[in-house]
């Protein structure tokens, strides 16, 4: 094992793991796609996949990583037996989606950091001035949008050549409480609102007429997305466990830190849109232009608060930025000998150049030229990660453990710490009601 990545803590671990996990999927992308599509039924899939499938894959990705010890690629080759007749040799390359994740997840970063600029300079009091403020950052300026892009794609870089362990597992420990302090401090000050238990019906209580096809399909590909399953980089952070970590508590720790961040930010959201007449089914620009119209309302102390949920914002997404990249960085250097700074400069400018083409997509002037089936590029991006891409990676995760890997080097990672009966459940999940699910969701969205 090479010895650019020092080996975790068990600690340092979970809160690395949450740190990739939580991010701008909890914050920005759940609230606005649970307005987008109807509210509580919706909740109430993505909750279901999370337990059924999301945990035991969670956990089946971490067990291929502690056990491969090193990039994708590699351990679906090294953990399969040997002469299996899989093309395994290839699944490795699911990694590449990160980067096309980060190619619009580094765009929204930029956005949040004009929001700190905002924050200090004058936050807009009115709903109606909070959609002027944002829509003229989303459609009207490109070359805005591209500098702050940079900037994030700068800093990801930066921390990713100083290696995971002694930047980001610092990072993680003070920041995700820091998030969460602050989301608990608005949940309480937004529970004075008449809206609070509007909100919370509108999260909690399924109206499942409201539920199409769709709306399923989304909910499912977000579970995937928000807790980073299928795509190596929970197995990239995995490769750096020690021995005899409890993957199976770590899985549940994540899992729960991740669901509960995102719970936590619909209900303040919603909260406070409610009870200023915003409409939740607004999109990408939910969280940007619901937010700082009450931090105005706030006065002085408004502005600290902005400063403190954006920062944190920020920091959760680049904290998951940064797992996104590291696995393609940590095949470069593996497979192909790279130095740090190399596979560090060649996966950015990858998913750089195509991040400024994702924010064309979406430019008044530009849009029309960068449109895939009719969705910006940008949108498309998107779904096609939710829908297909990460169920994908899922997929090929849970049949590899499920199938390819001994049943006994399975049980020698997890009997021990689940029991018997846990461990049944979990392992009949991974072999059939994982790989059945994705299945008949990734044929329905085929089909949309
Ligand atoms: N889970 C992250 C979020 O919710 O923002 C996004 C993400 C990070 C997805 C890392 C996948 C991943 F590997």
């Amino acid at each position: 094992m090479q010895n650019h990545v020092a080996k975790f803590s068990r600690v340092g671990f979970i809160l690395s793991a949450a740190g990739a996990a939580v991010g701008l999927g909890n914050i920005w992308k759940f609230p606005y796609i649970t307005g987008v599509y109807g509210g509580g039924a919706f909740v109430m899939v993505y909750l279901v996949t999370i337990l059924l499938i999301g945990v035991s894959l969670l956990i089946a990705e971490m067990l291929m990583g502690k056990r491969g010890g090193a990039d994708a690629v590699s351990n679906f080759q090294t953990e399969a037996p040997k002469g299996s007749s899989w093309a395994w040799t290839k699944a490795g390359y699911l990694f590449v989606i990160g980067l096309i994740i980060m190619t619009f997840y580094s765009v929204v970063i930029g956005w949040i950091f004009y929001y700190l600029y905002v924050a200090v300079t004058g936050l807009p009091t009115s709903q109606k001035e909070a959609e002027d403020v944002f829509n003229a950052l989303y459609s009207n300026a490109p070359y805005l949008q591209m500098a702050l892009h940079t900037l994030s794609v700068v800093i990801v870089g930066v921390v990713l050549v100083r290696g995971v362990k002694n930047g980001i597992e610092k990072v993680n420990v003070v920041l995700i409480p820091m998030l969460i302090l602050i989301l608990l401090g608005l949940m309480f000050y937004s529970m004075g609102y008449d809206s609070f238990g509007k909100a919370l019906s509108f999260m909690f209580n399924p109206d499942f007429s409201k539920l199409s096809g769709e709306a399923i399909i989304r909910a499912v590909g977000h579970s995937f997305f928000t807790l980073s399953i299928g795509i190596g980089s929970i197995m990239a952070y995995a490769a750096s466990l020690p021995k005899h970590t409890n993957i199976f508590q770590a899985g549940l720790w994540v899992a729960f830190l991740d669901t509960f961040i995102a719970l936590l930010a619909g209900v303040v959201i919603f909260s406070f849109l409610f009870q200023f007449g915003g409409e939740p089914a607004k999109g990408p620009g939910l969280v940007f232009m619901s937010l700082p119209v009450i931090f105005s309302q706030l006065g002085g102390i408004g502005i600290v608060i902005a400063l403190l949920f954006f920062l944190g914002l920020a920091f959760a997404g680049l904290t998951s930025a940064i797992s996104l990249v590291e696995p393609t960085v940590m095949y470069l250097e593996r497979r192909w000998s790279f130095s740090k700074g190399g596979a560090v400069f060649w996966s950015s400018l990858l998913y750089f150049a195509v991040g400024i083409l994702v924010i064309l997509s979406i430019s008044d002037g530009f849009k029309e030229s960068f449109t895939i089936g009719g969705k910006p590029l940008f949108d498309a991006l998107e779904f096609a990660v939710d829908s297909f891409l990460m169920p994908l990676g899922g997929i090929l995760i849970a049949l590899f453990v499920g199938f390819a890997m001994k049943r006994d080097i399975v049980e020698g990672e997890l009997l021990g710490h689940m029991g018997n009966t846990v461990f049944k459940i979990w392992y009949f999940s991974i072999r059939f009601i994982a790989p059945l699910a994705v299945l008949f969701l990734a044929y329905n969205a085929l089909k949309m």
